[in-house]
């Protein structure tokens, strides 16, 4: 895709898991626990987890997303026949501690200096949230944080997306939304955002009736996007 700049952004929102912070990272910092199938876990975790979202929210049936979050790592833990309350408390805490991806930190300074605000739009908890965000070091180049516990139903509704028009005050086309998940990005461009994929792992297109009006390798290539 023939990335062309982005104009009249007054905002940079973004995903938080999977886009900033490395979800994936949990279970790495455990990866002797679980073996062989450490990688197995760590994705089916993250797959059940995105997957309870849409259930619950389609159910109309709302928990937290700490709680979805522990409900999939039971489910991954059952499917690949490990028992282990301990290391279940242990990756836990370690979703509180995710890694930020390495590019994350320079971008968002580089963005901040440039001018930018930029702003966390998740399905997780404040609670998680702000916790991330400390561990990561971020906190000081995030200008606000909106979680869908406000409202208490997941993306990709486009409730959701409207908590940051709403919040910022601003309309959905100034708003430059970076996402690593198709999902997030389908949504988000449905909703009316100009959008970012920032497909770091090369994944093919979602045949969903809205898409990115840019692609990225990372994070990195965002201020030249935004001419900043
Ligand atoms: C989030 C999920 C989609 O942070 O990763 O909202």
């Amino acid at each position: 895709m023939k990335a062309v700049k982005f104009q009249g952004i007054k905002a940079c929102v973004y995903d938080a898991y999977g886009t900033l912070f490395d979800v994936h990272s949990a279970v790495g910092k455990h990866k002797d626990r679980l073996g062989e199938k450490a990688d197995a876990v760590s994705n089916i975790w993250r797959m059940k987890q995105l997957e309870y979202t849409w259930l619950r929210s389609l159910m109309e049936n709302h928990a937290d997303f700490w709680q979805v979050t522990r409900e999939a790592l039971d489910y991954a833990f059952d499917t690949n026949d490990v028992d282990d309350p301990q290391l279940v408390s242990d990756l836990m805490d370690a979703y509180l501690q995710l890694e930020c991806y390495p590019e994350v930190k320079d971008t968002l300074s580089l963005l901040k200096q440039g001018g930018a605000k930029n702003v966390i739009l998740s399905n997780g908890s404040p609670m998680m949230l702000e916790a991330a965000v400390e561990h990561a070091g971020i906190g000081d180049l995030i200008d606000q944080i909106f979680s869908v516990e406000s409202i208490k139903i997941y993306k990709p509704s486009p409730q959701v997306y409207q908590l940051a028009t709403r919040g910022l005050g601003i309309q959905a086309n100034q708003i430059s939304f970076q996402s690593s998940n198709a999902f997030d990005v389908a949504g988000s461009a449905n909703f009316g955002f100009q959008v970012a994929w920032i497909n770091r792992f090369g994944q093919r297109k979602e045949r969903l009736p809205a898409g990115a009006d840019a692609e990225l390798k990372s994070l990195a290539e965002l201020p030249e996007l935004l001419d900043l």
